[in-house]
Formats: structure tokens, C-alpha cells, sequence
């Protein structure tokens, strides 16, 4: 019955945080590999927990894909002594607009009513282009909120999927294969070990980065990305909150 359904999903949770070593794990029922609807409900589960965790004063630094463009689309209009703002955690923008950390924050910040910042800068840029575009004063100002953002929320995705998605060049999809890459996370490729294999350098938020941000929640569902999750989980810092789905979970 639904109970013991419901007391299965409480037993995971609990096992999981434990086994991952990180601060909680949300389950929602399903598997969003299977039914669209479950990466619904991992959006509504991460809206809901943002919305505990909010204290009035807060700068949210988001990265992109499918799973948190369907986060923004849980978020409401928050009280007006909320002063929430959100920006791209990295600068780079190798995906589609729709699922695009820029579109996604700005998303975010229509529906609750609040504030965003754009990053836009490129991928793969040299150390003389690097110098100088971190003086711009826009650029500048998004690197200081990044590194004073009390929330970070990211996405995880299988190494290879991401990789073409992003229309990696052949020379570091084949890096990611030797490197047997399996997971991804805000431009970071790990693989089974939760070792990096290979990093996208660009701007923004970085993994040492992470350690000294309260609250990060991580959201990844599907029973494809379970090895993703399980590799990511290696380097995720211990006050990570995981939102994940029963297809992923069953397998982690
Ligand atoms: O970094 C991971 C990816 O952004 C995940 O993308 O949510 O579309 O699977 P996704």
C-alpha cells in the first residue's frame, strides 16, 4: 500500500544520507528517466526546501540544465522583506537557452518576484583574456556574489550525455572516455573514483568554492544518472542536500 511505500522511501532516505555521507537526501516517487512528470516533482521538492531555507537577505547561484529550469518553475512570489537574488554560477553558456543558467535565474527571479544578474563570458579563454575579463566591473561584481552566496543549486548529468550536449570537441570527449568519466557537475567531469577527469574552465563558482556555502542542493533524478550521482557524491561537500528520484535512489 501507499504507506509502506511512503516508510520505504523514509528508510532510503535516511540509509543513502549516511552511505553518501552528505547532510540530506530527498526522494521523490518514480523515475523521471520513465515519466517527465518525476523531474516535475524533483522541481517542486528543491522549490519547497529553498523556501525553508530562505532567511530574507539571500544570493542563490544556480547552473543550468533541464532539472533546474523545472525547479524555476515551482518558485512563487516570496514575502516582500525577501531580498533574493540569483546568479549564473559559471560563466559559460555551452547549452541550449532554455536550459541556460542565465535563463534559468532570470526564470527564478520573475517568479518569486526578485533579482538577477547575467554572466555571460566564454569557455576555454586564455590566461591574457582571463586577467582582463575578470576586471570588468560587471564580470567583477558577479564573482564577489558568487562568492558570498549562501545557496548554490546545481544540477548532476551522466559525463557523456553532457559532454555532447554541449558540443564538446572530439579531442576532450575522447580525454572524458580514457578518463572513463561517468558523471558531471557544473563543469566538472568525474569518474567512478569521484576523481576529476576533466574541468570546463570558465568563470564563476569552482568546486573548492563549494566548502564554504551553507546550503547547496543538489538535484538529480533517473535511474541513468545513479552512477553520475554516486561519482559527484564523492567530492560533494558534507552540507549538500541531494533531491533525487526512487529510480535514481533504488540503484545508489
Ligand atoms: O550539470 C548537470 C546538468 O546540468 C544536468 O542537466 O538536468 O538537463 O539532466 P539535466
Amino acid at each position: 500500500g501507499l504507506m509502506r511505500e511512503w516508510k520505504g522511501i523514509d528508510v532510503l532516505e535516511l540509509e543513502l544520507k549516511h552511505r553518501l555521507g552528505i547532510k540530506k537526501v530527498i526522494i521523490v516517487p518514480g523515475d523521471s528517466d520513465e515519466q517527465q512528470m518525476v523531474k516535475r516533482e524533483l522541481g517542486k521538492a528543491c522549490a519547497m526546501r529553498m523556501k525553508k531555507l530562505f532567511t530574507g537577505k539571500d544570493i542563490i547561484a544556480v547552473t543550468g540544465g533541464s532539472t533546474m529550469a523545472a525547479v524555476a518553475e515551482w518558485l512563487s512570489p516570496v514575502s516582500d522583506e525577501n531580498e533574493l537574488l540569483f546568479v549564473p554560477a559559471r560563466g559559460g553558456f555551452g547549452e541550449d537557452v532554455q536550459n541556460q543558467a542565465n535563463t534559468i535565474c532570470a526564470n527564478m527571479a520573475k517568479n518569486t518576484q526578485t533579482k538577477n544578474r547575467v554572466f555571460y563570458v566564454p569557455d576555454q579563454v586564455s590566461k591574457e583574456i582571463y586577467h582582463s575579463l575578470i576586471k570588468v566591473p560587471d564580470i567583477h561584481e558577479n564573482l564577489q556574489l558568487i562568492r558570498s552566496a549562501n545557496m548554490v543549486l546545481h544540477g548532476i548529468g551522466d559525463a557523456i550525455k553532457m559532454a555532447e550536449r554541449r558540443r564538446t570537441t572530439p579531442d576532450i570527449l575522447a580525454k572524458l572516455k580514457e578518463g572513463r568519466a561517468v558523471g558531471e557537475a557544473f563543469g566538472y567531469y568525474f569518474n567512478e573514483e569521484g576523481e576529476i577527469v576533466h574541468k570546463v574552465s570558465t568563470i564563476g563558482l569552482q568546486l573548492e568554492d563549494l566548502a564554504h556555502i551553507p546550503n547547496v542542493i543538489a538535484v538529480a533524478g533517473g535511474s541513468t544518472k545513479a552512477k553520475a550521482i554516486k561519482a559527484y557524491m564523492k567530492q560533494a561537500p558534507s552540507q549538500t542536500i541531494l533531491i533525487t528520484d526512487e529510480g535514481a535512489a533504488r540503484l545508489l
